[in-house]
């Protein structure tokens, strides 16, 4: 039952237990998190690693030699990270999908103040929220994510969902020479537009890796989708598969499977938990795969390893919902937000957090500052103010040609409708807009505090796409 990583990335990473968090390779065997009161520590720090053919020097990273790990949580047990920063820039930490208090949420300036070259911010929360989230800094995004500091966090089950195999792919690109030189990390064209993209496609910093699990065996494959402009269309080929979570949550509603002609849409932010029956076969492949411009591209592969378990998709029991509140839509409030270009020039500062120098974007027609906005700032005030506990429907407009995922901190929505297609009515806090899309969410703001609010293709959100919305 024991899956191996056979990608090139790190070998073996011990696991360890630290205050309830437990850092892993992307697959994992059995184990069950464990907890002590010693933060985790999480040192940003430069990293050097073969993303392209030559070695990248100044990667970000939180360890010097490979990506940022997948952090394993155990539902409702506590958790710590001491989050220490050895850049000369400034940071903060945002657990992203999260519900947690807003003084956690490492939000610069609306949660606590960016964490300077050798300071340290202690994190802690218990996550309610079983699931597939991220974390990622939220101050200097565009370069800091762009440079490879975005890693998997996930949240165990009280229960064990009985998997024999649990897969995390952090699904990201990046603008790297084959030589290993970093080309522009972003250009003024592509944050006008639909962002900047990469030129290597990665899962977990490697190119096309391949890991283990059991022949015959029930895999959960994690795919995290935390390029800061990418839209992963992710299928799975040729084997008995179903998906089981979006962003975080349970299925309220059924995804279809996803196939080549119809692969799921995946957007800067998104998660998706797919449960896949690996060949009978030993030495078979799986392979992940995303639609791509120019033909699909594989992802990573699972090779089948071992004698066959024989097991079935239907013998795994549906994942227990997570306890969300239902909005009460007979009483609910309607609040408009929308997403368009700027109407005028002129960038807003951003603090310490850096800034692109442009405005391209706006909600509600006003370009906002960049990785977060300053409440303390005149006219930067919240784009909504929510009473504690009432339900609310956001009405999201996009009318500019491109699309984009936009995220909300420390709740979580449900789509209701779309004017474009169909949408299931999954709890999430990310939803795609497309072109010329109106989408209807509702959610209960059960969580006081400011609420970063902005879409997550990283150019944009630092071009004008990022306000925050107020629970009192
Ligand atoms: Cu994934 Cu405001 O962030
Ligand atoms: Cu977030
Ligand atoms: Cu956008």
């Amino acid at each position: 039952r024991r899956a191996l990583q056979l990608g090139g990335s790190a070998g073996a990473l011990a696991s360890f237990g630290l205050a309830g968090a437990q850092l892993t390779t992307p697959t994992k065997a059995k184990t069950s998190a464990q907890s002590s009161a010693t933060p985790l520590p999480l040192h940003i720090q430069r990293a050097r690693y073969a993303i392209a053919d030559q070695p990248t020097d100044d990667l970000v990273s939180t360890r010097p030699d490979g990506p940022p790990p997948v952090i394993r949580l155990k539902q409702g047990q506590p958790f710590a990270a001491r989050v220490t920063n050895t850049l000369p820039d400034y940071t903060a930490m945002h657990w992203h999908g999260i519900r947690l208090d807003n003084a956690m949420d490492g939000v610069p300036y609306l949660t606590q103040f960016p964490i300077g070259e050798g300071e340290s911010f202690d994190y802690h929360f218990t996550p309610m929220d079983a699931g597939t989230y991220w974390y990622h800094p939220h101050c200097m995004t565009m370069n800091q994510m762009a440079m490879g500091l975005t890693g998997v966090l996930v949240v165990e089950e009280a229960e064990d969902p009985g998997f024999d195999a649990d897969i995390a792919l952090n699904l990201r690109d990046f603008r790297l020479r084959p030589s290993g030189e970093w080309l522009k990390l972003w250009t003024a064209r592509g944050a006008a537009r639909s962002g900047t993209f990469g030129t290597i496609i990665t899962a977990n910093w490697d190119s096309d890796p391949i890991y283990e699990a059991p022949t015959g065996g029930l895999v959960r494959l994690r795919l995290a989708a935390t390029d800061t402009a990418r839209i992963y269309k992710p299928y799975v080929a040729g084997v008995p598969g179903q998906v089981i979570a979006a962003d975080g949550h349970p299925l309220r509603e059924a995804i279809d499977w996803p196939t080549d002609k119809a692969p799921a849409l995946l957007s800067p932010g998104q998660r998706l938990d797919i449960a896949v029956q690996m060949p009978r076969v030993e030495g078979a492949y799986v392979d992940v795969m995303t639609a791509f411009p120019g033909g699909p591209r594989r992802l990573a592969r699972i090779r089948a390893t071992g004698p066959s378990l024989g097991r079935e998709l239907a013998e795994l029991p549906p994942l227990p919902a997570n306890d969300v509140p239902e909005p009460d839509l007979t009483n609910a409030r309607v609040e408009d937000l929308v997403f368009g270009w700027t109407p005028e020039g002129g960038a807003p500062q951003n603090g310490y957090c850096g800034s692109l120098g442009y405005t391209f974007w706006s909600i509600n027609r006003k370009p906002w500052p960049g990785d977060a906005a300053d409440p303390d700032t005149p006219g930067a005030g919240p784009l909504a103010v929510l009473n504690r506990g009432e339900s609310v429907i956001l009405r999201l407009r996009n009318e500019s040609p491109n699309a984009h995922p936009i995220h909300l901190h420390g709740l979580v929505f449900r789509p209701l409708r779309s004017n474009k297609r169909t949408l299931p009515s999954n709890w999430t806090d990310t939803a795609l807009l497309l072109r010329d899309e109106i989408i209807e969410v509702a959610l209960v703001a059960d969580n006081p505090g400011d609420w970063a609010f902005h879409c997550h293709v990283i150019e944009h959100q630092k071009t004008g796409l990022a306000g925050y919305i107020r629970v009192l």
